[in-house]
């Protein structure tokens, strides 16, 4: 695999302790990832920040200098088994073991069910839940052995409420949270503790150069065409007045990899809060309409 050297900062940092905490993150090439593993280095862990193009390592390596932190790169992409045991290994063969996980890599296709082909749904699947779920599965043996770890899951707080135009990013987020919810109980234990980060909006690369939408959604044949117009126009309103900074997500995955027994979940944003808050309280019907008016879906039939 190709190994490139360490990105080195220009204001040396004395290099973490060999105690140092061993983490590894996913899709640290743009986002949440990025921001982690440099926050995460900031706290003084030692960082495999992993991504599935080391090409595009340019923003995190400009990034760690910025903040004068080290960083190891790794190449990984989750959605292949050789990848993932590859990774794996050099991270164990380099640094012995992996104190914390960062399942962060992840993306969302729009689009309604009738549009959405099995394929795009597989995909969906295989990157957001089986690839977190593959490089989990490489990764506890060894927490579970020696009684210690972190595994941080990124759900949203789409994996807690669903809305229309998303049910393949929904379901692979609802499967995240029944996954780690399980998992956390196998493993609390053996000190080994699961948490799920539930961002709500905030502008990264997902909403931009990894935005993906179903390929039929784009046919004006589709009797689904218009209402995906609509959806995306609010989707497009949301993302330009969102101010929430992403670096509020790091911070908390950095609090969690540093607290003794964090928490099962933890909800990120205002947006999410609230969102969270309402659909608790307002009765099923009252919450339904909200979300049709929502989304431009109460418009539809
Ligand atoms: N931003 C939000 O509002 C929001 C809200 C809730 C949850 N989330 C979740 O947060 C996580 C990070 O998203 P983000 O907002 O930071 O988006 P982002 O900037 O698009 O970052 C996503 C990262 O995942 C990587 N990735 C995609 N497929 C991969 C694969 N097969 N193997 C390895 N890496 C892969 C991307 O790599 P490339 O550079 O190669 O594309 C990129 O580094 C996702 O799980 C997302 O669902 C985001």
């Amino acid at each position: 695999m190709a190994n490139p050297a360490p990105s080195s900062s220009s204001t040396p940092t004395p290099a973490p302790s060999r105690a140092a905490d061993v983490a590894l993150v996913t899709g640290a090439s743009s986002g949440f990832g990025l921001l982690i593993s440099v926050e995460l280095a900031r706290r003084g862990l030692r960082v495999y920040a992993s991504m599935r193009d080391l090409g595009r390592a340019d923003r995190l390596r400009a990034a760690a200098d910025q903040a004068g932190v080290r960083l190891e790169l790794v190449e990984l992409d989750v959605t292949r088994a050789d990848s993932i045991e590859r990774a794996a290994a050099e991270v164990k063969g380099a640094a012995g073991r992996i104190d914390v996980l960062v399942n962060n890599a992840g993306y969302g296709i729009g689009g309604a069910v009738e549009d959405l082909s099995m394929a795009e749904l597989r995909e969906q699947f295989e990157t957001n839940f089986f690839g977190l779920v593959a490089l989990t599965k490489v990764v506890l043996p060894g927490m579970r052995e020696r009684r210690r770890g972190r595994i941080v899951n990124l759900s949203s707080i789409g994996g807690r409420i669903a809305t229309p135009g998303l049910a393949a990013y929904n379901a692979s987020k609802f499967a995240v949270e029944g996954f780690s919810e399980a998992l956390r109980h196998e493993l609390r234990p053996f000190q080994v503790f699961v948490s799920l980060v539930e961002p709500g909006m905030f502008r990264t690369d997902i909403f931009d150069r990894n935005r993906r939408l179903a390929a039929r959604a784009h046919d004006p044949g589709s009797p689904w065409f218009e209402a995906t117009r609509r959806l995306e126009k609010v989707v497009d309103r949301r993302v330009e007045k969102s101010t929430a900074d992403p670096r509020r997500v790091a911070m908390v995955v950095a609090a969690i990899a540093k607290d003794p027994r964090p928490r099962l979940r933890y909800l990120v944003g205002r947006d999410a809060r609230a969102q969270s808050l309402l659909a608790r309280l307002l009765p099923a019907r009252l919450w339904e309409s909200a979300i049709g008016r929502a989304t431009g879906m109460a418009s539809q039939s």
